[in-house]
């Protein structure tokens, strides 16, 4: 079985890229003062915090032994005091960090989405749509953690485990050394598990991706599945999606908490054998007593840090596997752009030339084949020809929605690859086959080419191409929302409005991908008096359906494996007896006979 896109991980990178974490690094850069203020925060808590060994150490040292009842009263006043203070830094703590994660994913999102819409066509065709999305929402958010709780956490506890060592170098040097003991071992440990986590963590963000990948395409396919009653098979297909999900984030996991009982263990041993050291130099007198009841406090939380330390590790490797897919989607090169030396095309009349055009989508299979045509400003060409044969394909080209491989494209004698693209674009008007709608009104639709104009302009422009009077029927005319990809409309209406908003944007150069589906003839009318109107006075190429089309156009291009090998009017291509003959009698013949027998 040909395993689908949905299928197919998507390839790893096999060492822990520190730069993926330093470049992270420039994201928090600018949130720098809120950092320092949480440092402040930090460093005040834990000076509180251990405080209170520290008193406890003072008091059964030399308090209780001399009876000093007052002092002691003051210095567990002292000690509550500490606790509220902490307790205060804490909450600030918390909201400071949270707002500073959030904006550094919010930063991130942006980024991504930045880039993404400069991204060709190219990209867009070679993967699932669901495995982009995935990375903008999910993968991103995922970081949360590690900004909110882990960075800050990860220099809270450096800075604890050094006072804390510092306090028990103050206390007893001999017990300090005993009680480091164990850390050359974690750091071992840490190292020989780093590369299984890794490669676990990367193995859940792909199965994630692949799920993510298969619930987008049905979901868009949804109709489609239904009407062939597809459910039960696209279940199971799902539920394999979701299994290996749900199996590689297990494994995951338990690669996580295989350090925290390793940790455990080594710091129940030094902690045993601290107690060993310290009893037998109680009893031969070489420590305190209150230091060695100060020393077992402190060796607790020392072992805390160690602990929190070990999550923020693990917190680090879950987010390094989706960093990485973070950044490849950042540095995913835009391959259409700008060329150094371009320049803005000046407003134009509309002249368009192919000269010796060579193109294929991928290495080695030809599309457009040596093509060369010229079309004067101001005229209407219609492409015809077979499935496949490139005729959209010649329209991608001429917006540049594609880089080709031979020739020049020029337009008033300005070759496409040295002009800029928004200026090229802004005067190039395309209406694709399926007209894409937006979620919004009406008026919105129509208004997406040209922002700033004005409600008067939009509702002049739908006039003209006969949308007005099926919009005011509306129930809420102009105003009424219609759904993403305009489900709420016919076909023939998301045509109108299509029109509508090309010829608001009012470009010199008019491509249009005909839909195909057949119309009832009064919108067909409509249609055929909206295309004469928005056609005047521009260059048109159209790839052409309908016959009334095809007849009004000046010249039709017969267009046969990337290559025209037919050109003319239609009187001059009927009597050459040819391939548009035959596409003639075969397809409109039939229609028209069809048309007078009804
Ligand atoms: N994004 C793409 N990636 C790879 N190959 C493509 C892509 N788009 C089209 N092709 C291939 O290029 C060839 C020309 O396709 P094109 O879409 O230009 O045909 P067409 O003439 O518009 O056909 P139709 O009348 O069916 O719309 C076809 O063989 C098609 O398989
Ligand atoms: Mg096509």
């Amino acid at each position: 079985m040909a395993r689908n896109k949905y299928d197919v991980d998507e390839s790893l990178e096999t060492e822990f890229n520190i730069e993926h974490l330093k470049r992270l690094w420039t994201y928090v850069r600018p949130h720098k003062k809120d950092i320092i203020k949480t440092l402040l925060m930090v460093i005040l808590t834990n000076i509180a915090i251990l405080m209170g060994p520290y008193l406890l150490r003072y008091a059964i040292n030399v308090l209780i032994p001399a009876g000093e009842i007052l002092k002691l009263v003051i210095v567990a006043f002292v000690y509550l005091i500490s606790i509220v203070i902490s307790m205060i830094c804490l909450k600030y703590r918390i909201r400071v960090m949270a707002r500073l994660a959030q904006n550094v994913i919010a930063d991130l999102r942006r980024d991504l989405f930045i880039h993404l819409q400069k991204l060709s066509f190219t990209y867009y065709d070679s993967r699932p749509h669901g495995k982009i999305i995935i990375r903008v929402v999910n993968y991103v958010n995922s970081l949360n953690d590690l900004l909110q709780n882990g960075i800050i956490n990860m220099i809270t506890e450096l800075f604890s485990l050094l006072l804390i060592v510092c306090f028990m170098v103050s206390i007893n040097i001999r017990l300090t050394l005993v009680s480091l003991a164990g850390v050359p071992l974690l750091i071992i440990v840490i190292y020989i598990i780093k590369n299984i986590q890794r490669t676990r963590w990367q193995k859940v963000s792909q199965k994630q991706s692949n799920m993510n990948a298969y619930l987008h395409e049905s979901l868009t396919g949804i109709k489609v599945t239904q009407s062939f009653v597809r459910e039960e098979v696209n279940e199971r297909i799902y539920e394999r999606t979701s299994d290996d999900v749900r199996t590689s984030h297990i494994l995951a996991v338990r690669s996580n908490i295989l350090l925290w009982p390793i940790t455990e263990n080594i710091s129940v041993l030094t902690i045993s054998l601290m107690y060993i050291a310290g009893v037998s130099w109680i009893t031969n007198a070489s420590l305190a007593a209150g230091d060695f009841v100060a020393f077992t406090a402190y060796i607790t939380s020392f072992w805390a840090p160690i602990n929190n330390l070990g999550n923020f590790y693990n917190q680090i490797i879950v987010a390094a596997a989706y960093l990485e897919r973070i950044f490849e989607t950042l540095d995913e090169p835009v391959t259409i752009k700008n060329a150094i030396d371009s320049y803005e095309l000046p407003p134009i009349k509309g002249e368009v030339e192919f000269d010796n055009v060579l193109f294929g989508y991928e290495k080695d299979v030809t599309v457009i084949n040596n093509m060369s045509f010229k079309v004067d400003p101001g005229e209407t060409i219609a492409l015809v020809g077979a499935t496949g044969s490139g005729k959209t394909t010649i329209i991608n080209l001429l917006t540049r929605f594609y880089d080709i491989q031979g020739g020049r494209i020029l337009i008033d004698g300005h070759d496409l690859a040295q002009v800029t693209l928004d200026s090229l674009r802004n005067q190039i008007g395309v209406m694709m086959q399926d007209t894409f709608i937006f979620s919004g009104t009406v008026m919105d639709n129509i208004r997406y080419g040209k922002p700033d104009a004005t409600d008067e302009e939009i509702i002049q422009a739908a006039k003209e191409v006969m949308a007005h009077d099926f919009i005011i029927e509306m129930e809420n005319g102009y105003q009424t929302e219609v759904n993403e990809r305009g489900s709420r409309l016919s076909v023939g209406q998301r045509q109108l409005i299509s029109f509508a908003r090309t010829l608001l944007a009012d470009p010199q150069v008019l491509i249009l991908d005909e839909a195909t589906s057949s119309i009832d003839t009064n919108t067909e009318k409509a249609l055929q008096i909206a295309l004469e109107r928005l056609l005047k006075g521009r260059t048109s190429i159209i790839i052409a359906h309908r016959l009334s089309t095809i007849k009004n156009a000046d010249r039709i291009f017969y267009i046969s494996h990337g290559r025209i090998t037919e050109a003319g009017n239609h009187d001059e291509l009927m009597a050459l007896k040819g391939d548009y003959y035959s596409l003639f009698m075969g397809q409109y013949k039939m229609f028209n006979d069809d048309k007078e027998a009804g």
